[in-house]
């Protein structure tokens, strides 16, 4: 019987320590498959001392003997994969063992970020909050079958498929009113940057590059073990999050199957990680939105300002119907919660249970979660002050902890099956 992969993936809006449990798992399985998303992600893992923030590579990477694929479903910039590799400093050979690139993950052009500058610049108050890696672009391109390919880079007419697409990007930005030539990306000029990123392009080449979905497929047919980790968060699914602040990919479970070109009979357990509280970054709905020294206090314990973009992230008190929701879209098999040590000091922690939602309660997403017609309903359950969150054994959790987990455990309806008690590797207690 050919093995089902496992899909690990983030239940709220993001950052919720994809990165650290991922390592933390990963010498469970061979391979380590990033099914969606770009460098819009930041996955920080921390062990030994030694801190990095990866954000197109998968999260396995530091395991000898595991594979680490970026699979078809992502976006690639090459001028940020090059950087990624330069700064987690493996030797070349190691990573050509580990490291795999699918031939059909669409290319990130400098001009796809010219582009996602220029469409924000556009909306005005309403613009998303992107973090500006040209993601939606490069997907808008995939969608309308104009995209560029990482396999097309081993093609000997790929300079002219890049111009025509180059083009057709600045007539679009002009339209919008962008001032491409003042435009700065990353603070070079566009044509030093666009040497960068070819680059890049040329280093990508002597990378593995192979037909990931076939490959995927004969290693679980030889019993491999594969994890496909998420980026982003299920509120920010393109069809279920809360568009249109949402970005451009599939994040739900379901994301796994078509980003790695698996059967969605070939999946198997589904681990649904979140915070023990929830932040945001960009715009968009948030109803348990803190404004107040308490939310201040989530920020700085919980140091919540953005891998990727430096942003400080917005803070709030857990929101219970919306993990029902993401639960739900995920068919999460096994809950994992991170970041409980940051919920140290508060006496009393709130939960929302339920949304009143223009007079009526409700304990679902409605189509629009616009912040005048939704309220949040709290319970409010005890904290465990300043008692020690150890990081050994469940056990040895304050009591208020432990009731905090059951209380989410009762109203998922799903275990939770490992705890995270710090940044670190070895932060982490499994039940
Ligand atoms: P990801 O995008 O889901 O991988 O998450 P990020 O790396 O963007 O953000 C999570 C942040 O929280 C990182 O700085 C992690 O090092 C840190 N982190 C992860 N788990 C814990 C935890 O249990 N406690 C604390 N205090 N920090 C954690
Ligand atoms: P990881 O994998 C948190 C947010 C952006 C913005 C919206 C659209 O680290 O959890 P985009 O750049 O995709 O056009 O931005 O989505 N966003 C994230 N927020 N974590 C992420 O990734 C994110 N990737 C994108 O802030 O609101
Ligand atoms: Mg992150």
């Amino acid at each position: 019987m050919k093995k089902k992969a496992d899909v690990l993936l983030g239940l709220q809006w993001g950052d919720e320590g994809k990165g650290k449990i991922v390592d933390f798992l990963a010498p469970e399985y061979k391979i380590v498959a990033r099914f969606q998303g770009g460098p819009n992600a930041g996955h920080t893992l921390e062990f030994d001392n030694k801190k990095f923030v990866l954000h197109t590579i998968p999260s396995g990477i530091f395991h000898p003997g595991s594979v680490n694929l970026v699979g078809n479903g992502v976006v690639v910039d090459p001028l940020i994969l090059r950087k990624e590799l330069q700064a987690i400093a493996l030797p070349d050979d190691v990573i050509r063992e580990r490291l795999l690139i699918s031939r059909k993950a669409h290319l990130i052009l400098p001009s796809h970020k010219v582009m996602d500058a220029a469409l924000e610049h556009s909306k005005g108050k309403a613009k998303i909050g992107s973090t500006l890696k040209g993601i939606g672009p490069a997907y808008t391109d995939k969608v309308a079958r104009s995209g560029l390919r990482v396999g097309n880079i081993e093609q000997d007419n790929f300079g002219d498929l890049y111009q025509k697409l180059k083009n057709t990007h600045f007539k679009m930005a002009r339209n919008l009113g962008y001032a491409i030539e003042e435009a700065l990306l990353d603070g070079l000029d566009f044509d030093t940057y666009e040497k960068k990123w070819f680059e890049g392009v040329d280093y990508i080449k002597n990378l593995k590059l192979v037909d990931s979905e076939v490959f995927v497929n004969q290693s679980l047919e030889n019993q491999q073990t594969v994890l496909a980790e998420g980026a982003q968060g299920s509120l920010l699914d393109i069809d279920f999050g809360s568009y249109p602040f949402v970005t451009s990919s599939n994040t739900i479970a379901a994301g796994a199957c078509i980003g790695l070109g698996i059967a969605p009979s070939a999946t198997g357990r589904v681990f649904g990680i979140f915070k023990a509280y929830c932040t945001r970054v960009g715009s968009g709905p948030f109803p348990t939105e803190l404004f107040d020294e308490d939310g201040e206090k989530l920020r700085n314990q919980g140091n919540e300002f953005g891998s990727t973009t430096g942003r400080p992230r917005r803070c709030g008190w857990l929101d219970l119907p919306a993990l029902k929701y993401s639960v739900m879209l995920n068919g999460v098999t096994h809950l994992i919660m991170t970041k409980s040590d940051v919920l140290s000091g508060f006496d009393q922690i709130k939960v929302c249970t339920s949304y009143n939602h223009n007079g009526e309660n409700i304990d679902y997403i409605p189509f629009e979660m616009a912040p005048e017609d939704i309220k949040p309903v709290y319970t409010t359950l005890k904290g465990w002050g300043d008692e020690p969150v150890r990081t050994d054994k469940f056990n040895a959790l304050p009591g208020a902890l432990r009731d905090y987990v059951t209380y989410i455990e009762d109203y998922l309806k799903v275990p939770v099956h490992i705890i995270s008690t710090g940044p670190d590797r070895s932060q982490t207690i499994m039940r």
